[in-house]
């Protein structure tokens, strides 16, 4: 494995926020996976922190480590080879080093990635420093990563501002629950599998509910979370994506934009449960959030949310969705349970036997795996049937599961929309959560439950 020669480079990442948390907990160990798998890139680090190429090419080599125990130091040593380092302030003025830098690479080979805090200042500022630098053509590339706003409003905002410069085509806009293994299966599950499109609508299944559990409290991320929440954190983007994957119809093929356009017709038809307020949303904070540092001491932010919705389509109609996020619960684990509708039928009604629903539940993490329940188990004595789980394990099955960040690096270089977000379909979410929001505000003190 090598570093691809300077005179060769068909893909340059420059990363903004090269020191940050993101880059060296899940960039640098997925850039290095890449490598290992010969797609190596050559990457070049800006930020305002001040570095020699040789303390960054340290600090990527540690980050590694810290990542890919089995990893050999020659490996990572050459890895860390393809990196080098530019520090300036994130305007005009700051990145003409880094666009000397990059003079001579063409412009499609720019792939540009914002690994920094999701703040409207600075990600004009960057946007504004590398157009005044001429660095933005007509066929670069560039990543940024959610939440894209923290309203309908700003998330306008910060559409329109990426149109002055970039076209939609150009954006890469990441959630990193669509490049998870699972949820590209469950992409397979649906529109792979015949059987399931019969029964995939409101006359056979009773409802969906989409749990994403987070052991763990907002580490130190207090600034942020106090702004965000859960719902604005996981819901607007996580669990709502995982609920138009659930959902949307068969896509016309598997581009990018016939895949966008059956995500934007659940997003478009959200709405409230039965259009019923209240009684279908749930928030809570865990025990000691207050105290957590940079938290305020009366803050009502929710680290668990629950909202039950409903897709107001023909297929849909009348079914409760329930999409819910905590932290601080006891494990974590992220589930998109479909319950299907009991038999009514005389058979078994009349020997008092009580069958239990059919459920597929696909577990996202940690197990990776599909359980079908199945009332299966006949019992003659008592003329009833029993359920058990009918199981695959993508584990047992010598199915290797690559990172998030593995296959969202591997899709950007490869220019593939498919995992990312467009514009549209992030206004809609937005316009759906804000609606939310505006029912929780008022009642938000009374309504905040501990656990
Ligand atoms: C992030 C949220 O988008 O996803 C975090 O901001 C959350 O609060 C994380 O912890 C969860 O991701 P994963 O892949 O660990 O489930």
């Amino acid at each position: 494995m090598t570093c691809p020669s300077p005179l060769h480079i068909d893909k340059e990442l420059i990363l903004f926020g090269a020191s940050g948390d993101l880059a060296k907990e899940k960039l640098y160990p997925a850039l290095f996976d890449l490598f290992m798998r010969d797609e190596g890139v050559r990457v070049t680090g800006f930020g305002r922190t001040a570095f020699s190429h040789d303390d960054f090419r340290t600090l990527v080599r540690e980050a590694v480590s810290a990542k890919r125990a089995q990893a050999t130091p020659e490996d990572i040593e050459t890895f860390s080879s393809c990196f080098r380092y530019y520090s300036g302030t994130y305007d005009r003025g700051g990145m003409k080093a880094l666009s000397e830098a990059l003079r001579g690479t063409p412009k499609k080979s720019l792939f540009f990635y914002l690994a920094i805090p999701s703040e409207y200042g600075l990600i004009e500022a960057i946007i504004d420093g590398l157009a005044g630098n001429d660095l933005l053509g007509k066929t670069t590339s560039l990543a940024l990563e959610k939440p894209f706003g923290s309203d309908l409003a700003s998330a306008k905002q910060l559409n329109a501002l990426l149109a002055r410069h970039l076209d939609e085509s150009q954006i890469y806009r990441l959630d990193h629950y669509l490049a998870k293994d699972m949820v590209r299966d469950l992409f397979a599950l649906r529109f792979a599998n015949p059987i399931f499109d019969p029964v995939w609508n409101s006359r056979f299944i009773r409802d969906i509910t989409i749990e994403i559990w987070e052991d763990e409290g907002i580490r130190k991320r207090a600034e942020y979370y106090e702004r965000s929440g859960a719902i604005r954190d996981m819901l607007q983007n996580h669990a709502l994506e995982l609920l138009a994957f659930t959902t949307m119809d068969q896509p016309k093929s598997q581009d990018p934009e016939d895949i966008h356009h059956e995500k934007i017709r659940i997003f478009r038809k959200l709405r409230l449960f039965g259009n019923e307020k209240l009684e279908n949303i749930s928030i809570g904070q865990y025990d000691g959030y207050r105290k957590e540092p940079l938290v305020a001491s009366d803050s009502l932010v929710e680290t668990r949310a629950s909202i039950r919705l409903e897709i107001d389509t023909p297929r849909w109609r009348g079914i409760p969705i329930t999409i819910a996020s905590g932290k601080k619960m006891p494990k974590k684990t992220t589930d998109i349970t479909v319950t299907f509708r009991k038999p009514e039928h005389t058979l078994w009604e009349a020997s008092g036997c009580a069958l239990a629903e059919n459920r597929i539940r696909i577990n996202i993490q940690p197990e990776n795996e599909i359980r079908l329940r199945l009332n299966s188990e006949f019992s003659t004595e008592k003329k009833c049937a029993y359920p058990a789980d009918l199981r695959f394990a993508f584990a047992d099955n010598a199915y290797s599961f690559k990172e998030p960040y593995d296959n969202a690096l591997h899709d950007f270089f490869a220019k593939d929309q498919g995992t990312f977000l467009n514009a549209q379909e992030i206004l809609l979410s937005w316009k759906f959560i804000d609606s939310v929001l505006a029912v929780i505000e008022p009642k938000r003190r009374e309504i905040l439950e501990k656990y």
